[in-house]
């Protein structure tokens, strides 16, 4: 694996150019960010259990039809990606009410929405990645295309409709997640990022226990406990 040197270095996830131009080598690492990074953390053997979920995760999707920046697992923290440019909109999709909605309209916690909620907020950690609607797109230079935020919206329902039914049948429930999608060098967007702990909210189908980042955000415990729980759902025939 002949890599270059790093490209970005994220809260969860570092980026090094290869010898193709066209491919990226993503390495997953332990730390743990919450709250803008605030609170900082980390645990041995998360990025590792991040790289085997996202990899099972974006292997479903492929399955299922949905184009992703995946390429391969390497090894135990890397994988291989196609090289995209990120667009800095954050796609969080929201089955059930909890986290920032809860507080942010009084909804109450645990309370399942009537429909699929798709939320963009702003990549910038700067400005603390503020939820933006389509004239916010316009209006940062993001898109001027509504057809390409449509694409947004119509992909993260797809992908949630396939991931729920995928999880339920783990003993699951799918709370909510956050998507990032890049354009590769023609201009295709693809799902981009990860899938993982990190970036959804998995609650126990039977006990609503919890299984995934709000164990340290919200001092739970047990942080790897439940990411190996997930792993091991997933993982199950
Ligand atoms: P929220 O309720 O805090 O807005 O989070 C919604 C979902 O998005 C949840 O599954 C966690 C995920 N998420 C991230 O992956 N990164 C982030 O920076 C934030 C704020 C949320
Ligand atoms: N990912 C964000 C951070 O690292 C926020 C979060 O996931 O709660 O700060």
């Amino acid at each position: 694996m002949d890599t270059q040197q790093m490209l970005y270095e994220g809260k969860g996830k570092k980026l090094f150019l290869t010898n193709n131009p066209q491919e990226v080598l993503v390495e997953f690492k332990d730390d743990l960010t919450a709250f803008n990074a605030e609170k900082k953390g980390s645990e041995q053997g998360k990025g590792a259990l991040n790289c085997e979920i996202s990899t099972a995760i974006f292997e479903l999707l492929i399955q299922n039809g949905i184009q992703t920046h995946f390429i391969k697992k390497l090894d135990s923290t890397h994988m291989l990606c196609k090289k995209v440019q990120i667009i800095p909109i954050e796609v969080v999709v929201r089955n059930v009410a909890t986290g920032s909605l809860t507080k942010r309209l009084g909804i109450e916690d645990g309370k399942i929405l009537p429909f699929a909620l798709v939320e963009f907020y702003y990549k910038d950690d700067a400005l603390g990645d503020p939820i933006i609607n389509d004239e916010h797109c316009k209006i940062l230079g993001i898109t001027q295309d509504t057809t390409e935020l449509d694409f947004l919206r119509t992909q993260a329902r797809k992908i949630n409709q396939i991931l729920s039914e995928f999880f339920i049948t783990r003993n699951l429930r799918l709370i909510d997640f956050k998507l990032e999608f890049g354009k590769d060098n023609e201009g295709n967007i693809l799902l981009a990022d990860e899938i993982s702990p990190d970036s959804c909210r998995f609650w126990d189908k039977d006990t609503n226990d919890k299984l995934d980042k709000d164990r340290f955000r919200q001092n739970l415990g047990s942080v790897k406990v439940a990411y190996e729980e997930v792993l091991k759902r997933i993982l199950q025939k």
